[in-house]
Formats: C-alpha cells, sequence, structure tokens
C-alpha cells in the first residue's frame, strides 16, 4: 500500500467557529492505483489533495505513506517526502511568474540537488512529451492559461513521482489538449505512476480505475461509473 488514510478529520477556523471540512475519512490508495475524486465546489477537495501532498495538517486521524507515519515527522522531513515523492498539480498552478518555462520545471529537479546536466535532460524530455518546447524560454507571465496548465503539468511529473495529485488538471484546456494530456497520463499510468485527480470532467474520471464522490465530509465510492458510461454508448436506443 502507497497512502492509507484512517479516520481523518479537518476543521478550519473561520473567526471564532470551527467548520468542519472531513470527517472521520478513510482512504486507501494502492502503488499504480489512479483515482478520481469529484464533489460540489466548496466540499473539500483541495484540502484531502492538500493534506495527501502533506501540504496541510489534519486535526485526527493517521495518513501512513508506505507505511511511515506523516503526521509524526518534522517539518523538515515532510518537506523532503513532498520532494521525493510528491507531484502536485494546484488548482492555481503555483508556478513562478518571473521566472521562464525552463527554470520553473527545473525546479522541483534542483531542489532534489541532481546534477545540471542530468536536470537539463529530464526537462527537455517532458518539455518535448508536452509538446512546449517551443515556448521553454517564455516569462510564466507572457502565457495562456492552457499554456501554464501544461507547464504546471510538466513540473509535477518531471520527477517521475511516487504520487501524482492534481487538482482540475484539465479546467482550462481545449477538448483537443485534454485529450493529450489525457494520453500522458495513461502512458505514466502504464509505466506505474499512482494519480489522484480531482475533476468534474466525466472524460478525466473515466480514464481511472476508481472514482469517489467527497459527499458530507467522507469519501463513498462510485462503482462501475466509467464502465455504465462505456456500455450505455454500445446500448441500442429502446425508446
Ligand atoms: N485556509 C482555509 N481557512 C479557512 N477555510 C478554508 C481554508 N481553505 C478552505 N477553506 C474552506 O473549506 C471548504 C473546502 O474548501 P476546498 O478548497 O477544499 O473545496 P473544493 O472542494 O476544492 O472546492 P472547489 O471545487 O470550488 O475547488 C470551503 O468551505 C472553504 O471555504
Ligand atoms: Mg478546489
Amino acid at each position: 500500500m502507497l497512502l492509507e488514510l484512517s479516520g481523518i478529520t479537518k476543521r478550519f477556523k473561520n473567526g471564532t467557529k470551527y467548520q468542519e471540512i472531513l470527517e472521520n475519512l478513510d482512504l486507501r490508495i494502492y502503488e499504480g492505483d489512479s483515482i478520481a475524486i469529484k464533489g460540489k465546489s466548496g466540499c473539500g477537495k483541495s484540502t484531502l489533495l492538500n493534506i495527501l501532498g502533506g501540504l496541510l495538517p489534519f486535526d485526527e486521524g493517521e495518513m501512513l505513506f508506505k507505511s511511515r507515519n506523516i503526521s509524526t515527522l518534522t517539518v523538515n522531513e515532510q518537506a523532503e517526502y513532498r520532494r521525493k515523492n510528491v507531484g502536485f498539480v494546484t488548482q492555481n498552478f503555483h508556478l513562478l511568474d518571473d521566472r521562464n518555462v525552463y527554470d520553473n520545471i527545473a525546479l522541483p529537479l534542483q531542489y532534489l540537488r541532481l546534477p545540471k546536466k542530468l536536470v537539463k535532460s529530464m526537462v527537455e524530455s517532458v518539455l518535448y512529451d508536452l509538446e512546449i518546447e517551443h515556448i521553454m524560454k517564455r516569462h510564466i507571465s507572457t502565457l495562456s492559461g492552457g499554456e501554464r496548465q501544461r507547464v504546471a503539468i510538466a513540473r509535477a511529473i518531471v520527477k517521475k513521482p511516487a504520487i501524482l495529485l492534481a487538482d482540475e488538471p484539465t479546467g482550462s484546456l481545449d477538448e483537443e489538449t485534454e485529450e493529450f494530456i489525457l494520453k500522458i497520463f495513461d502512458k505514466l499510468h502504464q509505466k506505474g505512476m499512482t494519480f489522484v485527480i480531482v475533476t468534474h470532467d466525466d472524460t478525466v474520471s473515466s480514464h481511472c480505475q476508481h472514482i469517489y464522490e467527497l459527499h458530507h465530509k467522507k469519501l463513498r465510492l462510485f462503482r462501475g461509473v466509467a464502465s455504465e458510461i462505456n456500455s450505455l454508448k454500445d446500448e441500442p436506443l429502446v425508446l
């Protein structure tokens, strides 16, 4: 098992009141899994993803990564966990606006202190895969939303993380680019990468093995949604 969440409860303090977002939530993620998470706006999807990525503490429960308890690690050890294992495509990308595309993608590899030559070849390979070589020298502030999204995906996958967490990764892409990104995700999945993708898009979730809905502070499994969608297409229309 790659990640195991048991009894996770998360509250935010808003003014003097506590708002409970997740309550006693359980989730098991095995190596090579691909998981889609759906749910209404504000139900806590990004909160859950931030917890999975070790970016946000929680109030109750336990999270184990390869049997290691993440919540008992020091701040530095948690940062190390993220750097080594987690690729993150956040909802607002978190790219460095005043740097160029190349530097943004190279950053996670520099944190890992990899040799310069290796960094260059890994960045070039992902620039090529995502068909963004032509914009590698451009500053992020000059890019369109869809271009930024592709750069954010490139930065998240460049170190070939054990787990890729993606918050609406195709939200501002046209259909053709979305299909292209999904093909890249499929390829990475075939190579064994584990995915958790927050998405409202049925095309994206139909590429995942497991589809959950975050509802009433917990996850519930949508069994066979992908296959239902596919089988519906093949069903003759009976009126
Ligand atoms: N740092 C914070 N402090 C206080 N409240 C927060 C904080 N972050 C999130 N919330 C609240 O927690 C709830 C869940 O937020 P979250 O961003 O996880 O929702 P979401 O499911 O990702 O929504 P969306 O689909 O709109 O992105 C919301 O009510 C939000 O206002
Ligand atoms: Mg969100």
